[in-house]
């Protein structure tokens, strides 16, 4: 393909790339997450999976996409012509459409807290859980939400690489920061800070169990956006001079400070009012957060105010990122593939999944009957896309870098031709090689079977 789009700068590279990464895994999976599995100890663990298992996948990804310039599905056949591995690129694309399909559509639900807390509909002693139950559970709202939030990445999406996603992550990604600044500034005053902060930072070892590991691990995956084509599509825009290496590193880095940001936003929000456990579960940041919120910020409503429409404003931007880069790998590859323009490949994706997304959304409500395996179908997308067949694309992706590619095509990508010097290129095989794909067997084989 010689017209296909391209990054235009390093810092659009970062963004981009760290605008997949950032998103409603870090503002809401990741303290519910911290909060379940004890606090500090789990972020050491996981700073552990993120730079010694993240950090290698990533690469590898970045080689495949930018050695081949394709989209993932050619890019697995380019490199290995009519082998099985070409099950690897056909994994990430369908697994990035599935978990838009449901991705969207709590990011529809950010969307609706995001007007409603600009409304003040936030506010006041109300009971936010039957706030959350009714709005879910209406066949409509959520649905209209759902469909406006996919509008606006199709938008971004049809504008295509430099003037769409480049763009629109060198935007969105300082805004992001900027937001997050003034919370963590806000959330200082707060009479829960030092109580927050002591949860969040002092490890306590003795609740470091074998699932509290895997959960880190699982958690590394989901919040680096690994093993879903899209890293992979994106590096396939890079140019010859991007350092992979120094990408994968800034990415990681920016991913973790933001994931434990948001701790330093939510947990002192969450120690300032008596009775709320840290562990809430799923439900912390659409039942258990408007209500701390309110609370916290009692004697100054106006500061409460803002909190909440800068706390919700910082989720739907992070959602919009990523949910922009899910979609890129399957508009990628109906383009390239089916010899379809542009527009005409981002309007099928789009479409796909508002239908699915559709169903999905009615599953938590009217269709919450109809299950399969015991689950309803939001919950049967999850289980199946990140449980299933996220690792599996994981260890498909380290084998074949570290076992299949030829060592010096790797090492050129790498080093870009030799022209810099990694130190840690022989450490990279070796993670790649053997821990990445060891540490995510383990961690499949205990989620499917064990638990
Ligand atoms: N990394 C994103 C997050 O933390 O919310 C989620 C995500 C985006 C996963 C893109 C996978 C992906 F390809």
């Amino acid at each position: 393909m010689s017209n296909r789009g391209s990054f235009g700068s390093k810092i659009g590279v970062v963004l981009a790339a760290a605008g997949s990464a950032v998103g409603l895994g870090n503002v809401w999976r990741f303290p519910t997450e911290v909060g379940n599995n004890g606090g500090a100890a789990f972020i050491l663990i996981y700073l552990f999976s993120v730079f010694f298992i993240g950090v290698p996948v990533m690469v590898s990804e970045f080689v495949i996409g930018r050695n081949t310039h394709a989209n993932t599905i050619t890019a697995f056949r380019k490199l290995a012509p009519k082998t099985w591995w070409r099950i690897g690129g056909i994994e990430g694309v369908f697994v990035a459409f599935f978990i838009s399909c449901y991705y969207i559509v709590v990011s529809g639900w950010t969307l609706h807290y995001t007007v409603a807390s600009f409304l003040n509909r936030l506010s006041g002693d109300q009971d936010y859980k039957a706030f959350f139950n009714s709005f879910v559970s209406n066949p409509w709202e959520p649905i209209i939400y759902t469909v406006v939030f996919m509008l606006m990445t199709h938008f971004v999406i049809v504008r295509g690489v430099e003037r769409g996603i480049e763009r629109f992550s060198k935007l969105m990604m300082p805004m992001l920061l900027l937001i997050i600044a003034v919370l963590v500034i806000c959330s200082f005053s707060m009479s829960g800070f030092a109580e927050g902060i002591t949860y969040l930072l002092r490890p306590d070892f003795s609740k470091v169990t074998p699932s509290v590991v895997l959960s880190a691990v699982g958690q590394a995956f989901y919040s680096l956006s690994l093993a879903m084509g899209c890293l992979c599509t994106y590096a396939s825009y890079f140019g010859p001079n991007t350092n992979l290496m120094k990408t994968a590193m800034s990415v990681s880095v920016i991913d973790t400070c933001v994931a434990i940001l948001c701790g330093f936003i939510i947990f002192p929000a969450v120690f300032s009012v008596p009775g709320v456990e840290p562990g809430e579960g799923p439900g912390l940041v659409f039942i258990t957060l408007p209500h701390v919120f309110n609370i916290a910020f009692h004697s100054v409503p106006l500061i409460g105010f803002l909190f909440s429409s800068l706390f919700y404003l910082l989720l739907l931007l992070s959602a919009l990122t990523s949910a922009i880069s899910l979609h890129e790998p399957v508009t990628a590859y109906i383009h390239e593939e089916w010899h379809v323009s542009r527009h005409r490949a981002a309007g099928m994706v789009t479409a796909g999944c508002i239908l699915l997304a559709i169903a999905c959304s009615l599953s938590m409500g009217v269709w919450n009957g109809f299950r399969i395996g015991g689950l309803c179908l939001f919950d049967l997308f999850d289980f199946v896309s990140a449980k299933i067949i996220l690792p599996l694309g994981g260890i498909i992706i380290c084998l074949f870098v570290g076992w299949r590619l030829d060592r010096q095509l790797v090492y050129n990508e790498v080093t870009n031709n030799g022209s810099l010097r990694i130190r840690l290129f022989r450490l990279y095989i070796f993670l790649v090689r053997w821990v990445a794909p060891l540490a995510i067997s383990i961690i499949f084989i205990n989620e499917l079977f064990l638990s």
